[in-house]
């Protein structure tokens, strides 16, 4: 979610979406999605939530081919009352918000070229469908998501559209959470990438720290890289209680100037799965040099 955006492209509707235009994809297009799903689908068993796992099966989407959005929206919608809408792009967070309200998940119709396999700047439907879409069939997470894009539109209102981008980033997109006494993936960032699919996970890189709300919103995140800290919740339930059932204008205010805490810092208050060796992050700046 970084929300660099232009203005409304003129095919867009006044709420940003545009039809998805199904018959329009080329077969190189399938096919690339298709090739995308097989890595993924196999190395994601015993590595993903089962919620995961359950949702591309309740979508059925295991069927080759990008998803038409319409079925998939009538699967969703019967499962949790969520639809998938296109929209051209990265969308101003407003309307990004609005929709999440009204149970609407936006995502782009593109997909990426052979030579971005495994690196993309710009979310596609690889990423905002195989990534998101399978854990809206989860009736818990679904309303998690709802429940984000209200307090998206309250946060707005009260200067704190900052730390509640934080929130997103460390659960929606590159969360991890315990399950069965292991850790497991469920964050659409990490579960769209082989590579961090595999980082998260297993490399002794990265902190892996309990999930601690003030903590999170006062911790920067990469956007151009793997994450260099991850927050493991409980579960989907204990998360949904501590934020949807929480109000967060207080928790706002008592943050208000409060400072960062370094990317990469594990503190005495954090409670620890892996204290990271940074040697991934730390070898990318020795190598990046002017
Ligand atoms: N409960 C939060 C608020 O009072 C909103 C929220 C819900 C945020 C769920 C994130 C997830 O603003
Ligand atoms: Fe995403």
């Amino acid at each position: 979610m970084v929300r660099t955006i232009l203005d409304r492209p003129a095919v867009a509707a006044e709420d940003w979406t545009i039809p998805q235009d199904w018959d329009g994809y080329a077969a190189a297009e399938h096919a690339m999605w298709d090739r995308l799903f097989a890595r993924q689908a196999r190395m994601l068993p015993g590595r993903a939530v089962t919620e995961f796992l359950e949702g591309l099966d309740i979508l059925r989407m295991t069927r080759p081919g990008i998803p038409n959005f319409e079925e998939l929206s009538e699967r969703l919608m019967k499962a949790t009352g969520w639809q998938v809408v296109a929209v051209p792009g990265l969308v101003p967070d407003d309307v990004f918000f609005d929709h999440l309200a009204n149970r609407r998940f936006v995502a782009g119709r593109f997909i990426r070229r052979p030579e971005e396999i495994d690196y993309l700047q710009e979310p596609d439907v690889f990423h905002d469908v195989f990534g998101h879409v399978p854990l809206l069939a989860n009736p818990v997470f679904a309303d998690y998501m709802q429940a984000y894009g209200k307090g998206g539109l309250r946060a707005d209102g009260l200067g704190a559209i900052e730390r509640l981008a934080r929130l997103y980033w460390y659960t929606v997109e590159f969360g991890l959470i315990r399950q069965g006494g292991d850790l497991r993936l469920y964050g659409a960032g990490i579960v769209s990438s082989y590579g961090e699919s595999l980082f998260a996970l297993d490399d002794a890189s990265p902190n892996r720290l309990g999930f601690d709300l003030r903590r999170l919103m006062r911790t920067p995140y990469r956007i151009d890289d793997y994450q260099q800290t991850y927050f493991v919740i409980e579960s989907f339930a204990d998360l949904l209680r501590q934020t949807a059932e929480t109000d967060f204008a207080p928790l706002y205010a008592e943050l208000r100037g409060a400072s960062d805490i370094a990317i990469e810092a594990v503190l005495p208050s954090d409670r620890v799965f892996t204290h990271g060796t940074q040697a991934y992050a730390h070898a990318k700046t020795a190598r990046r040099i002017p």
